[in-house]
């Protein structure tokens, strides 16, 4: 067997390098754990910041990332720099063996500043100028917000750009939000001149002969707002774009600011779970090292519906460098600002930390160390809470993983390798949700990239998540779900995949619009009709609890491999019993027809008329006016096979015709077997080996006697029993590659 190796751990090695090169020999290797760390607010305790040491070294930590909110404290007054209290915390805990995450503070501003310079403070997309308070309350455009950070990036870094303890730049904090003020507005004018050239070409883009929005001067063009414009499409998705690009720019800013200031340190920013207001494939390209905070919420059903969006999220963080990542953020106890704070049960912190590592985190990391004293995280979880001991549950826990992850320490920098890759694509999003049609009520994007995702997450496969700037050769299966919009050239790098020997399946609303969210003329999806035998003819919503079903269609059921179903049309061989099937389902829908169940599978929200050329029809509509018309659809291209999906079909659907396709493609799970519903299966390489994650996300004991571990592999973790995994359970194992490294 051919390994396709995409994934290289490279950055991270370096980053050990370093470590090493500092004489810490012993912690070269070292899997980063540790987290948030804000000694700033306890100064005035030193007894405190004594216990912290003793704590975390106890609890296996070895780094803190501080700082951050620490702007307050390191220029009190403006031009007064105090940075002594910072070197002596990061000193004192380069001592004791922690090393540092140094972040600048640009994610929270003194008050002097904005009293002082109020253009720093935001304006709204109603035009009001905050006033100082919060977080991200600031301007990125602000040419004094930027002298101010890059002063204090410079200070910073003059101090502890080439510190040995300092091991990474963490700029900012979770960049994001939008700025509406003059200053904005001006910056967007210039983003809109330098793209299009003259005002002909961004009336021709963005269609402003309808309702007589042409513009005559680019010095007319204003951001989106509710008591404006926000209807004109290809304003609201050209502004999303220039809000990425000045916060990029902001980004490459201060970062520019430590490197003049010659830091010898790698650079990341923490970005946060499924953010729809910035494009990250455009931060992550400012940085060495993508990192992000996980937050899910846990314990609200099956713990594998939260597990699988977690890992949907990792994969997606891993693919914005195909690189090792780190785990920036995640909570240690119950989060205070979910709905409702929900203990981790036992054994679930352990069995997510491990999840990172799993899906290629070179880090575990928390928010926070020590839990604050006031303010709007008091009650948010940390790894010492008010109590200030040792002897809590959530502590022991803690120390319990640190010490599991200095035993798995071969694991870092290792590669993740995935055969299938599902596109889950911000700029699609943002066009596809201000579209007005086909579903105002909701369109599903998400939950239908997480159909593909955990359908192939069930055949025990790694999976890659990724955007659609980036490149698709190379992978047995690509999934690219309700593709509204196509970049330029999308069409064609679909085309080549497919007529290459790929598989690729596309669902309903894709190839709809272009770049600026105009709508394709002629035929669709654009560019592919002939790929895949078919076209698009109408598309209707479905009102919320309105179901169609999809059922074999004629002679589909020989191509299936079901033969035997041949005279039945799509039968109840094809539906699963409840359980596996219904575990990942939105919440809160009935099945609204029970007979209908058993005949085919259910679809929702979004159903696509086509007019089918020359494909196979698979399955067609179970009822409507256009009972009986194709519904999936398969065509043999090239040397690949290009497969459609027209409805929202329920996960039971995905989980089987992803299952047959697998098949087809010859595409090798990780481990062979039955995986038992509640459990995730993944992977990481190193060289020639293979260390594979078995782990339960459940609170029962699993039997997993129907997975074959084969002979030859050594238990790294969960040493004991190969047959039941318990509540939280994890198994990490290690075997030799068969086949060759490419
Ligand atoms: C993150 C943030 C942290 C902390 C945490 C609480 O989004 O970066 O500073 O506020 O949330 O969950
Ligand atoms: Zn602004």
């Amino acid at each position: 067997m051919l390994f396709f190796v995409r994934n290289c751990g490279f950055f991270m090695r370096e980053l050990s390098v370093k470590i090493g090169g500092n004489g810490k020999n012993m912690r070269r290797k070292k899997i980063l754990y540790g987290g948030d760390y804000n000694p700033e607010q306890w100064l005035k305790e030193p007894e405190i910041l004594e216990k912290d040491i003793a704590y975390m070294k106890e609890a296996r930590i070895n780094t803190v990332s501080m700082g951050m909110f620490s702007w307050a404290m390191l220029e009190p007054e403006e031009g007064q720099y105090r940075m002594g209290w910072l070197e002596e915390r990061i000193e004192q805990l380069y001592r004791n063996g922690i090393f540092t995450i140094l972040s600048t503070p640009s994610g929270a501003r003194p008050r002097w500043l904005a009293q002082a310079y109020p253009e720093v403070l935001r304006v709204r997309e109603d035009r009001v100028r905050q006033i100082f308070g919060e977080r991200h309350n600031h301007c990125y455009t602000s040419p004094m917000y930027r002298e101010k950070v890059g002063r204090m990036n410079r200070e910073l870094a003059k101090r502890f750009g080439k510190h040995p303890a300092v091991v990474m730049w963490h700029v900012s904090n979770e960049y994001g939000g939008e700025c509406h003020c003059p200053l904005c507005q001006e910056a967007f004018r210039e983003w809109l001149e330098r793209k299009y050239g003259t005002v002909e070409a961004l009336n021709d883009a963005w269609c402003t002969t309808f309702w007589s929005r042409r513009y005559s001067s680019f010095a007319q063009a204003e951001s989106p707002s509710s008591i404006g414009e926000w209807e004109l499409h290809g304003l609201t998705l050209d502004w999303k774009r220039f809000v990425t690009a000045q916060t990029a720019d902001f980004a490459r800013h201060e970062i520019a600011a430590l490197k003049e200031e010659g830091i010898t340190q790698p650079t990341t920013v923490n970005l946060m779970y499924d953010y729809q207001q910035l494009n990250y494939d455009e931060l992550a390209k400012c940085v060495d090292v993508v990192s992000w905070d996980s937050y899910p919420v846990w314990h609200e059903g099956e713990d594998i519906v939260p597990a699988l969006d977690q890992a949907m999220q990792h994969d997606y963080m891993r693919c914005l460098k195909h690189k090792p990542y780190l785990l920036m953020e995640s909570c240690p106890s119950s989060l205070n600002w979910q709905r409702v704070s929900k203990l981790k049960r036992p054994g679930l912190l352990t069995a997510s930390g491990l999840q990172a590592i799993a899906h290629g985190s070179d880090s575990v990391m928390y928010f926070q160390i020590r839990q604050s004293r006031g303010a709007s995280e008091k009650f948010h979880g940390a790894v010492i809470d008010h109590y200030g001991g040792t002897d809590t549950r959530v502590f022991q826990e803690v120390k319990a993983i640190g010490e599991v992850l200095e035993t798995l320490e071969e694991i870092k920098g290792a590669a993740v390798k995935a055969d299938v890759a599902v596109i889950y694509d911000v700029e699609n999003r943002w066009a596809m949700e201000d579209a007005q049609g086909p579903r105002n009520d909701g369109l599903f994007y998400h939950e239908a990239a997480m159909k593909s995702y955990t359908a192939f997450k069930r055949l025990g496969l790694n999976v890659d998540v990724i955007s659609q700037a980036q490149e698709i050769e190379g992978y047995r299966m690509v999934a690219a779900p309700m593709l509204y919009l196509f970049r330029d050239g999308m069409e064609e790098k679909i085309r080549h995949f497919v007529a290459g020997g790929g598989c690729f399946v596309l669902t309903y609303w894709s190839g709809v619009v272009d770049e600026t969210d105009r709508c394709f003329l002629g035929k669709t999806p654009h560019g592919l009709t002939d790929v895949f035998g078919l076209r698009r003819a109408e598309i209707d919503g479905l009102y919320d609890g309105e179901v169609n079903g999809l059922v074999l269609a004629k002679d589909a059921a020989k191509i299936l491999g079901k033969d035997d179903l041949a005279e039945e049309n799509g039968r109840d061989d094809l539906v699963r019993e409840k359980g596996k099937g219904d575990l990942a389902e939105e919440k809160g829908t009935a099945f609204a027809d029970r007979d209908f169940r058993v005949k085919g599978y259910e679809c929702r929200n979004l159903c696509e008329l086509l007019e089918v050329e020359d494909a196979q029809v698979l399955f067609t509509y179970a009822s409507a006016f256009y009972q009986g018309s194709p519904a999936v659809t398969v065509k043999a291209f090239g040397k690949g096979k290009a497969c459609y999906v027209a409805a929202d079909a329920k996960q039971r659907f995905y989980d089987d015709f992803y299952a047959w396709l697998a098949g087809q493609e010859e595409v090798c799970p990780i481990l062979e077997g039955e995986i038992p519903a509640e459990v995730e299966v993944s992977s990481r390489t190193a060289g020639e080996w293979e260390y594979v994650f078995v782990q339960n996300f459940s609170d029962r004991e699993v039997d997993i006697r129907g997975l074959n571990f084969g002979d030859d592999i050594e238990i790294l973790y969960g040493r004991g029993d190969l047959e039941r995994l318990q509540a939280y359970g994890s198994v990490i194992m290690k075997r030799k590659m068969e086949g060759e490294i490419s």
